[in-house]
């Protein structure tokens, strides 16, 4: 069909081109005769214009779609990079170029800022059929339902109509490597993105291990004074290479208590000896119950899953496994390893850091209060605390560390005002360590709660010499037992909301953690009811005054 001529020009061009090149070359071809378009200097990405959004609760989508963001625009796309709560949803049908860096939360679920996005897209039916996408998921592999967030709106975008660019890429929390990689390939593809199939097959590319640090407890401390109602320890760990940032929390997958796994053990006659394959690893039927299963408050698709296995009608509820087996018995251990099969891992439990490097180099230090709850007039205690409490000195256990570029200290020149009840305290502690280790100028406001003032006041003493020294500029508490009425630490922001305001208007940035709610909500009402009182405001603009402090990375909280 072609003269020698161009044939030759063509066999020249092909000989001279790398694989990429080929790959360019041939979608741009394809591109230009689906569009009938003219054609344009090669130099040119096919794709010249995309939005990037992102779903994040501690930062770390952000921080890559930004990243992401700037290498488009030098490759000259233009990018729309957007949070997915700022996300204008009447926009989605009419874009051509779609990205979405998302990660997953909650049990499976998407981060809140992503919620009406993922709902929106989730409850609508309208086509997406001039949309082109591709979907990076953050997630986490030590969580049952990894990467979920990501994985529902990578097909539900496929069910509308919108054509996959690339297939869904799931990353694990040692992210960059993939996530960089992943978004190399988009920028290859948008070269050649007419070229396109509606509904690409998924392909998960292998994810990198996360990186794991072994700890060794150096001190396990009960800070509750004698009368407490609580017990809340003060725990030094020993990690001699460990890197993290004040803000930053650590990751554990802790271990099921010894006496419940050998009485599952026991009750279905198993050995717990016996070698199974697990994630491509051997080992032990008892280390497997007691180091990489969920064998307490089984959620309520696995108790279905059981009822499927032991063949009986079993009401959908949370239970652990022991009651399970005891209610609703398997016929023998080849039976039980049926039901092994459909346990879930361990869900990991994070801890905020309560120290700094700058002033414990090699450690980690967390403040953990045992959680307790009550069922049918029993006392139970949440698993991971009630691991961690009762760790002895110098045992080891691996950990790895959670990011989270959202809970950042700023300069050290500006004011922070930190406000922390219970163990919202712990990365306060590090906050203040770090900015006195470094001799920050900033001023440094603390507010702390807790149930009673002679047994409750964690790092009391180290509070108070804090004062004396300056590291801490003001302190304020709130001991909410100590008398008729609750006192909570909101109150002590109202009482002193006139300095408050004024250090936001100096531009100090304000930090909030512990109890997401109640405590949470509540502290944040109290904000926008100082901004309001003192600001002069009303509602509506003490709210704006709030959310502009938030975009500016002035108002940060970490609660759970
Ligand atoms: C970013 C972040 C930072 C955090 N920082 C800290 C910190 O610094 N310090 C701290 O102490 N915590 C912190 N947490 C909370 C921590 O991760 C855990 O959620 C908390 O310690 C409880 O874990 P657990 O394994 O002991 O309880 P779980 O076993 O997970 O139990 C939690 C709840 O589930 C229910 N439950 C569990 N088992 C049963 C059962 N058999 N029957 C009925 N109900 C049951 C109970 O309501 C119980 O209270 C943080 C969380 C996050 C997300
Ligand atoms: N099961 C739950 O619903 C729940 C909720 C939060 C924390 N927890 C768990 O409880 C354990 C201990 O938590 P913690 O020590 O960090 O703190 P905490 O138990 O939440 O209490 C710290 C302080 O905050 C006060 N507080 C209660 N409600 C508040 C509100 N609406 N606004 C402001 N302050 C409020 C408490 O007062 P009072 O206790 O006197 O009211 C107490 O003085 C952790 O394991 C955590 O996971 C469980
Ligand atoms: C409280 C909590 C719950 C999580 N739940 C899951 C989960 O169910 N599945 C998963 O794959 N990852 C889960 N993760 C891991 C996060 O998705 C992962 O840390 C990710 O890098 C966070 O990205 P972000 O900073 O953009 O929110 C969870 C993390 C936290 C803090």
């Amino acid at each position: 069909m072609l003269g020698d001529t161009k044939l030759k020009t063509l066999q020249e061009l092909i000989d001279n081109s790398t694989q990429e090149e080929l790959i360019w070359i041939s979608g741009y071809l394809a591109g230009l005769l689906r569009n009938g378009a003219p054609a344009e200097p090669a130099t040119k990405p096919a794709v010249q214009k995309l939005t990037l959004a992102f779903g994040t609760d501690t930062g770390n989508s952000k921080k890559l779609a930004s990243t992401f963001a700037s290498k488009a625009k030098k490759s000259g796309v233009h990018v729309k990079l957007q949070s997915l709560d700022q996300y204008r949803l009447s926009d989605l049908p009419k874009e051509e170029y779609f990205l979405v860096v998302i990660s997953t939360h909650g049990e499976g679920e998407p981060p809140a800022a992503a919620k009406k996005f993922y709902d929106y897209i989730h409850e609508n039916t309208a086509r997406l059929d001039k949309l082109n996408y591709a979907v990076l998921a953050l997630g986490d592999t030590s969580y049952p339902l990894y990467c979920k967030a990501g994985e529902d709106v990578d097909v539900r975008l496929q069910t509308l109509g919108a054509a996959r660019l690339l297939p869904l890429q799931k990353c694990d929390t040692d992210f960059e490597t993939e996530a960089s990689a992943w978004f190399e390939d988009v920028l290859k593809t948008l070269g050649t993105a007419p070229s396109t199939t509606r509904s690409a097959p998924v392909v998960h590319k292998k994810s990198h291990h996360k990186r794991n640090y072994l700890g060794t407890i150096l001190s396990n401390v009960n800070l509750s004074g004698r009368g407490s109602e609580k017990q809340t320890h003060h725990i030094e760990i020993e990690a001699s290479d460990v890197d993290y940032q004040p803000g930053d929390s650590i990751g554990i997958v802790p271990e099921n208590p010894s006496e419940i796994v050998e009485a599952v053990l026991q009750l279905v006659n198993a050995s717990g000896n016996k070698k199974l394959l697990y994630r491509e690893e051997e080992i032990t039927v008892y280390d497997l119950l007691k180091k990489k299963l969920n064998i307490v408050y089984l959620p309520e698709r696995v108790v279905k899953q059981y009822a499927a296995i032991v063949m009986q009608e079993i009401p959908s509820t949370r239970i652990d496994l022991l009651n399970l087996l005891k209610i609703y018995p398997v016929k023998d251990a080849a039976h039980f390893e049926e039901v092994i099969g459909i346990l879930e891992p361990i869900t990991p439990r994070l801890y905020s850091i309560a120290s700094s490097l700058a002033a414990h180099s090699g450690e980690v230090h967390l403040t953990v209060a045992l959680d307790h709850f009550t069922v049918n007039d029993e006392v139970g205690h949440g698993l991971c605390t009630n691991y961690l409490v009762n760790l002895p000195e110098h045992t080891s256990f691996e950990f790895y560390i959670h990011k989270n570029s959202e809970f950042k200290l700023p300069q050290a020149s500006k004011d922070i005002i930190m406000i922390g009840p219970g163990t919202g305290i712990a990365p306060f502690r590090s906050f203040i360590e770090e900015r006195d280790a470094s001799g920050a100028s900033g001023r440094n406001w603390l507010f702390f709660g807790d149930q009673h003032f002679q047994s409750d006041f964690l790092y009391q003493t180290e509070i108070q010499s804090y004062l004396q020294t300056g590291a801490l500029t003001r302190v304020d508490v709130a001991f909410s037992r100590d008398q008729p009425e609750k006192v909570y630490v909101q109150h002590k922001v109202r009482a002193k909301g006139q300095e408050f305001y004024q250090w936001l208007e100096a531009g100090a940035c304000v930090y909030l953690c512990g109890a997401k709610e109640p405590m949470g909500v509540d502290v944040e009402d109290a904000v926008v009811q100082v901004i309001r009182e003192f600001g002069n405001k009303t509602t509506e603009q003490a709210q704006g005054y709030l959310s502009q402090l938030k975009e500016e990375g002035r108002y940060q909280k970490d609660v759970y």
